[in-house]
């Protein structure tokens, strides 16, 4: 709902945005208010993408702490700022250096794919990144006898696995969020909502992907709704997408799958809620926080994802 104080900051990041000449990008599980005056929304891969080619001196990133660290990888030369420094992840804290490679040692002689949810640190131990949009072809792309590492997202890396027969060992984290969906609450809403599609992001746990009708990263999913005939979905992903599918097909009913705790209406991230209008006026107007890197690790975590790039920009993702 807009304010009198949203509408002030509105207007003020408008004239910051143009003075600066800066830019802000967008996660869909960003507040409606937020992805509506940012000047590019996507998933992962694509916001990757537009923070390689802009002509922007400043990119304000409204989503979490390794989106940021991408853009500002994939952009060393640009001011990349996030609006709040606390905007972590907990599938990317749930793999910490020093332990990713004793695991790495344990697992000697595979290739390391990496999913772009993990620090800098992470990816500058891997060989390949991928995100939830081009995990599957990331994977196929390699040769058919490689080994491979999968790492961090355990129900994305078996959905993986499942997916092309590989030889992977996987990773044990997980997403707060997407691990938190309730199967028993999804059937019920399904019996009360017969006509509802369950649509599913890959990083839920296998028994609601296997009560899915479609499964997609966000972007994959807010196409399917785009395209699909339903009238109702039952959407298994954080609640900021559905802002992308009302505005896509207003008459349409979309329902967030319920998580485990019943005294949540909803799943949303708790780190990406953290930006705000406010913040991100603030951040524009002082220049911070901003994201910064060695120049080393900055150089070694390109590789990988440059990788993942050309690969994507080969197969047209
Ligand atoms: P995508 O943007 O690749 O769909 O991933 C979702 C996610 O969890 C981002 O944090
Ligand atoms: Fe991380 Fe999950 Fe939030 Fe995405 S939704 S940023 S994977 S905690």
């Amino acid at each position: 709902m807009k304010t009198e104080t949203s509408d002030y900051y509105i207007t003020e990041i408008k004239k910051l945005k143009a003075e600066k000449n800066a830019i802000i990008l967008a996660h869909f599980y960003q507040t409606g208010d937020i992805q509506d005056i940012s000047d590019f929304v996507g998933d992962s891969l694509a916001l990757s993408q537009k923070a390689a080619a802009n002509s922007a001196d400043i990119i304000v990133f409204a989503g979490v702490k390794f989106m940021a660290e991408t853009a500002k990888i994939l952009a060393p030369e640009k001011k990349v700022l996030l609006p709040d420094i606390n905007a972590g992840c907990s599938l990317a804290d749930s793999c910490k250096a020093d332990d990713f490679k004793k695991f790495l040692k344990a697992n000697p002689g595979r290739t390391v794919v990496t999913y772009v949810n993990t620090s800098a640190e992470i990816k500058a131990l891997s060989d390949i990144i991928c995100t939830s949009s081009n995990a599957v072809q990331i994977v196929q792309s390699l040769p058919p006898d490689e080994k491979i590492i999968f790492a961090p997202d355990r129900n994305l890396g078996n959905y993986v696995l499942n997916k092309t027969g590989r030889d992977i060992v996987i990773w044990n984290g997980t997403c707060h969020v997407h691990e938190e969906f309730s199967l028993e609450a999804i059937i019920n809403m399904k019996k009360e909502n017969p006509d509802a599609k369950i649509i599913v992001h890959p990083e839920c746990e296998l028994p609601v992907r296997m009560v899915a009708d479609f499964i997609g990263s966000t972007s994959a999913l807010l196409n399917f709704t785009r395209k699909d005939n339903a009238k109702t979905y039952i959407v298994a992903t954080e609640a900021g997408i559905i802002h992308q599918m009302k505005k896509a097909n207003p008459l349409k009913n979309y329902l967030p799958a319920p998580p485990r705790d019943s005294t949540c209406g909803c799943s949303e991230c708790s780190f990406m809620k953290l930006i705000t209008l406010e913040k991100i006026y603030n951040c524009l107007l002082n220049e911070k926080p901003e994201i910064l890197l060695d120049e080393d690790l900055l150089i070694k975590a390109q590789k990988p994802i440059r990788r993942m790039m050309e690969i994507s920009e080969k197969l047209g993702l």
